[in-house]
């Protein structure tokens, strides 16, 4: 079993969240799915007081969190970009993608960037095969990237990101 975090959060969100479900043992996933929405990732916390709530152990919640590819037990940037790397994607170009974005961005895969905008995230085949290689910005497809756009497409949708929010 991997470490639980322990960051500090504000837990006091998570009293409605107990309130619609009623502490209902079998609710513990649509909890968990509304811890994220919440805190946008599964804090140490979190988990530990989900369990005591629902009166399992704190592994049996790591437990599923860790099982389901959609909980995070690491906060994500605020934008999340993810490379598909299954057969098609990886022999058009993945690895070309990934080390355009570790010069340019200076960002890995699995890593978060310091200033906590992007996550970066491999995956294994997004069924769009025939738009190889496929990368994934937020709820964006974009498909038969060029190593020499990623980057700059990338700053963009951050920037406009940016801008919105501001406005
Ligand atoms: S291998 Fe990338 S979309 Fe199928």
């Amino acid at each position: 079993m991997g470490e639980i975090d322990n960051g500090t959060v504000d837990l006091s969100s998570m009293d409605e969240v107990f309130e619609q479900y009623s502490e209902e043992q079998g609710a513990l996933i649509p909890i968990l799915q509304k811890a994220q929405n919440t805190y946008g990732w599964l804090p140490g916390d979190v988990l530990e007081l989900i369990a005591e709530r629902l009166g399992v152990s704190p592994g049996q919640v790591y437990g599923v969190a860790t099982f389901y590819a959609q909980f995070y037990l690491e906060e994500q940037g605020r934008h999340i970009l993810k490379l598909c790397d299954g057969t098609a994607c990886h022999v058009r170009g993945t690895p070309i993608l990934v080390t355009a974005m570790e010069d340019g961005m200076n960002i890995r895969p699995g890593e978060t960037s310091e200033d906590g905008e992007l996550t970066m995230e491999i995956v294994y085949c997004l069924g769009s095969c025939a738009l190889a290689p496929v990368a994934v910005l937020d709820e964006q497809v974009m498909g038969r990237m060029r190593p020499q756009m990623i980057v700059r497409r990338v700053e963009k949708h951050i920037a406009s990101a940016k801008k919105a929010t501001e406005a």
